[in-house]
């Protein structure tokens, strides 16, 4: 039985790649899920899978290098997906330190421990042992508005502390692979949307408030360009970059589905006043009177767009889900789900994992 380390996998992608990786391989393979729980880390996300043999939870640090390093003493670890890191650029800008705390120096932990595990006297690895470092294209810095593209080749140019801190792991990572071989892939992908994202992005966050009737805020004139992926495409090009990729290559995930934050708020509201039953008292303040543009956020990318041809060329990826059908899975989730978004909202799901697990 394959054993995965996966990092961050309480968060938004991390969770549903677990539960991707589940339904694809059912109890062939063994999924360590190592997070510290920040703001950003929701066990409840997991509460599914939590019952199963082939599924443990440990919580720790990234940047605990002994608790790592007892994860590699404790299993044999075929896989590491990293996703573990601090997320929002928001916040980035507001507290940069524990980006780089997480980002940077997590990631030198996470490369250290899999390194002194996986590598032999000789400097060869181990059969079959594979690394992804789960990263960004805000490694790229920003486009203009007219055209062109990120591709794997384009200099790296980060703007905010999340970009800059998310730039340096990967060059890490790459360092590791130039310097002492070791068995990697990077991906860069695009923003991702879907269940169990925190309502502190975009999309979820203007979900959540237009069902409540609060404003919606727009940074700067709502003109700056995003990539949408849903995010079980994202974990899908995860699993065939560490099934068909190259090793040492980097592959861009992306899917050509470019939208003006403005455009985004739009459809999200035209979508909300579609799905909401007759009679329900929410349809009266839906609106786009909601719309509230704000201040812009400090050096603000204005456009972001992924060209994903080397992983449709190579691995035969490409994105399935097409944004509308997308946004109405996405908002049908959070119209189910909205005692997550209380608990997420409320701060609940710290209890929940005091309850769960006990206080440690
Ligand atoms: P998230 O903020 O939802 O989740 C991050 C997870 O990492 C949380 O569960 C948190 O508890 C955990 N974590 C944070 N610091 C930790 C630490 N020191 N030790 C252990 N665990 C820690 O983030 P996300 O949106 O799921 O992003 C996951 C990864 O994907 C990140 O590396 C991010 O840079 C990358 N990424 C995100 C997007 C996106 O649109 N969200 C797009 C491309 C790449
Ligand atoms: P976000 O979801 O924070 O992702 P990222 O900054 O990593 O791309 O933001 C997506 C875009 O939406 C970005 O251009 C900033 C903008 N934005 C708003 O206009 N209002 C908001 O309240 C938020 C959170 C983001």
């Amino acid at each position: 039985m394959r054993t995965y380390l996966v990092t961050g996998g309480a968060g938004f992608i991390g969770s549903n790649y677990i539960h991707y990786m589940f339904r694809k391989y059912g109890d062939q393979i063994h999924i360590i899920n190592v997070d510290a729980l920040t703001y950003a880390g929701n066990p409840e996300n997991l509460k599914e899978v939590e019952g199963r043999g082939n599924y443990t939870f440990v919580k720790a640090d990234i940047c605990d290098k002994e608790a790592i390093s007892r994860i590699f003493a404790d299993y044999e670890i075929d896989r590491v997906v990293h996703f573990a890191a601090e997320s929002h650029v928001d916040r980035s800008i507001k507290d940069p330190e524990v980006f780089i705390r997480t980002n940077v120096l997590g990631t030198a932990v996470m490369l250290n421990c899999a390194r002194e595990a996986w590598e032999n006297e000789d400097g060869t690895y181990k059969e079959g042992k594979r690394f992804l470092h789960v990263s960004t294209d805000e490694v790229y810095g920003s486009l203009e508005e007219e055209g062109g593209y990120f591709y794997e080749t384009t200099p790296y140019a980060p703007h905010s502390p999340y970009s800059a801190s998310k730039a340096s792991s990967d060059l890490l990572v790459k360092a590791y692979m130039d310097t002492y071989h070791f068995p990697a892939n990077i991906t860069n992908c695009s923003n991702n949307y879907g269940p169990y994202q925190f309502p502190e992005k975009l999309i979820p966050l203007i979900i959540n408030n237009a069902l409540k009737g609060k404003k919606l805020p727009v940074y700067g004139d709502g003109k700056n360009v995003r990539d949408w992926l849903y995010v079980e495409d994202h974990a899908k090009a995860i699993d065939l970059v560490q099934e068909k990729g190259r090793l040492f290559e980097t592959y861009n995930v992306g899917g050509h589905n470019e939208k003006q934050n403005i455009e985004i708020i739009h459809i999200i509201i035209e979508t909300l006043q579609e799905m909401l039953p007759p009679g329900d008292p929410r349809r009266a303040h839906v609106t786009k009177e909601l719309i509230t543009y704000v201040e812009d956020r400090k050096g603000h990318d204005r456009r972001y767009a992924i060209a994903p041809d080397k992983i449709r060329d190579e691995i035969g990826w490409e994105p399935e889900t097409m944004f509308r059908e997308g946004i109405r899975q996405t908002i049908r989730w959070y119209f189910d789900h909205e005692d997550w978004m209380e608990h997420v909202t409320s701060g609940a799901y710290q209890k929940y994992y005091d309850d769960m697990y006990g206080k440690k």
